[in-house]
């Protein structure tokens, strides 16, 4: 077999396990990602003997210093961009929180049995007798060809050991394309209660992770089909299902969001963008009606999904700051360039909208084209040219008004000072009727212009300059 173990640290490791008569191996991610070829900068260390011990002498072999964790006993050091990790062969199950004394001196397999998936339970051997050795008692290469997630151990138990672990698995599956297999799938279903023991942090870390996977909606449906959804992120789970009124259904918003995000991740890594796409119709069960000869409809779901989106990522500990205000923005604006495309569109709607979306009109009209899923070829060429003319409005409408973040060309401390006023409702009033004559179109977004026009607006409100105006 090829040696995989190319780089001169491990040479480094190796002589250390020979010089102490201790057995080390390499385990977990970064074997994993040997057989993915996925290269990995994260290298746990598993020693039949005490880890922290190994690792300081890794340390000084290396000249790294050694940061200890001795209530979870490990320890751990960096070597130029690698991180090495250390810890002794256990018995008992990985717990990287457990309160339980940690059971150490087990055997290389009692270990991997003790690992979450067979993919993670690899070994390679630092070993003089079989240095490069790869130990795969549970078939994790098989595994990795035959694109499974699978326990070493009975999966009721590796679950029942660490829940995490039934988001883990679900995550994998996300990121690797992997299935899972049955019995784990099972088991996860039979135990998915137990996630309300971790910590909203741990789940929404995972949660993020599928989201950033290539195809999310691997991971999210298997959030579904176990229960899990239901549990840590009930209104997702609430888009799902089609009722049927007279004979009309509407689609369904659970299948219809999925396949928005899947479409916004070919185009974009960005983990918020992504965010966007999975609440756009969030409000869609809560706003639904039907209206007697005109079918469901979801009036207001951009204005209420805006509304919950604090409440959403305040409940999954996201944070609460200028990407849940852009998500939010999205979630408001986005039948917006919808509209435009099926009507004529005026020169004011376009720079209404390039006023309300400022910077983020790209990421908006991304949303905007992922939200096409219909099946009909007819319709999706015929939005997406749509979509094309809006994009092209835009443009032209952009170069000629300067709308996108838009600054107003008389300033509230100008109309203070030309009427002579403190600040007061009078100058807020001017300054919303100039801004609104501009995005009308009544006047251009030119200083000069907008300067008559206050003075016009002054004078409407009985108030006379106090300050000579330039010609
Ligand atoms: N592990 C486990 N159970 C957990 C977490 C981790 O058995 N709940 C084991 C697995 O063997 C895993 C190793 O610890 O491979 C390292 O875990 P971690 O660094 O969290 O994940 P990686 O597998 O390295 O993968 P990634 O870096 O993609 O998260």
């Amino acid at each position: 077999m090829k040696n995989h173990l190319g780089h001169p640290v491990f040479k480094v490791l190796a002589d250390i396990a020979a010089e102490s008569h201790i057995e080390a191996y390499v385990i977990g991610g970064y074997v994993r990602d040997i057989f993915l070829n996925r290269p990995s900068k994260d290298i746990d260390i598993v020693v039949l003997g005490n880890g922290i011990d190994f690792a300081e002498r890794a340390g000084a072999a290396l000249k790294s210093k050694v940061a200890v964790f001795k209530n979870f006993g490990t320890a751990m050091l960096k070597y130029r961009d690698l991180e090495l990790e250390f810890v002794g062969a256990r018995k008992e199950s990985y717990r990287a929180d457990s309160r339980k004394p940690i059971v150490e001196n087990g055997t290389i397999e009692d270990d991997q049995l003790r690992r979450d998936f067979t993919i993670n339970a690899l070994a390679i051997s630092l070993n003089k007798d079989n240095f490069g050795q790869l130990v795969d008692p549970f078939n994790g290469v098989n595994d990795i060809e035959e694109k499974l997630i699978r326990t070493p151990l009975d999966p009721e138990i590796t679950f029942s050991d660490d829940p995490l672990r039934m988001m883990r698995a679900i995550r994998f599956a996300s990121q690797l394309n992997f299935n899972i297999d049955e019995a784990a799938l099972a088991a996860i279903t039979k135990q998915k209660e137990r996630v309300r023991i971790l910590s909203k942090e741990r789940i929404t870390d995972e949660l993020n992770k599928i989201i950033l996977s290539p195809v999310p909606s691997i991971g999210f449906k298997y959030l579904f089909d176990t229960g899990l959804l239901h549990l840590i992120f009930p209104s997702m789970a609430g888009l799902y299902g089609v009722e049927v009124i007279n004979g009309k259904g509407h689609k369904d918003n659970f299948y219809h969001t999925l396949q928005v995000l899947d479409n916004i991740c070919e185009v974009t890594d960005d983990l918020w963008l992504r965010w966007a796409a999975i609440l756009h119709d969030i409000a869609k069960p809560a706003t639904k009606r039907f209206e007697e000869g005109h079918g469901w409809t979801f009036h207001g779901h951009e204005d209420k999904g805006a509304r919950m989106v604090p409440q959403i990522f305040s409940q999954l500990k996201l944070p609460l700051n200028e990407k849940m205000k852009f998500v939010q923005k999205l979630v408001q604006l986005h039948l917006r360039p919808i509209v435009l495309a099926q009507e004529v569109v005026t020169d004011s709607a376009v720079r209404r909208l390039l006023f309300d979306a400022g910077e983020d009109i790209e990421s908006l009209m991304l949303l905007c084209n992922a939200d096409v899923t219909t099946k009909n070829e007819y319709k999706v060429k015929k939005y997406r040219n749509n979509f094309e003319l809006v994009k092209q409005k835009l443009k032209d409408v952009e170069e000629r008004d300067k709308i996108r973040n838009w600054q107003p060309p008389v300033t509230g401390t100008d109309i203070m000072e030309i009427f002579g006023l403190s600040a007061g409702k009078e100058v807020g009033l001017i300054k919303n009727a100039i801004r609104e004559a501009i995005l009308e179109g009544d006047i251009t977004n030119s200083y000069d212009e907008a300067l008559a026009f206050m003075l016009i607006k002054g004078k409407e409100l009985g108030l006379t300059p106090v300050t000579e105006q330039p010609k």
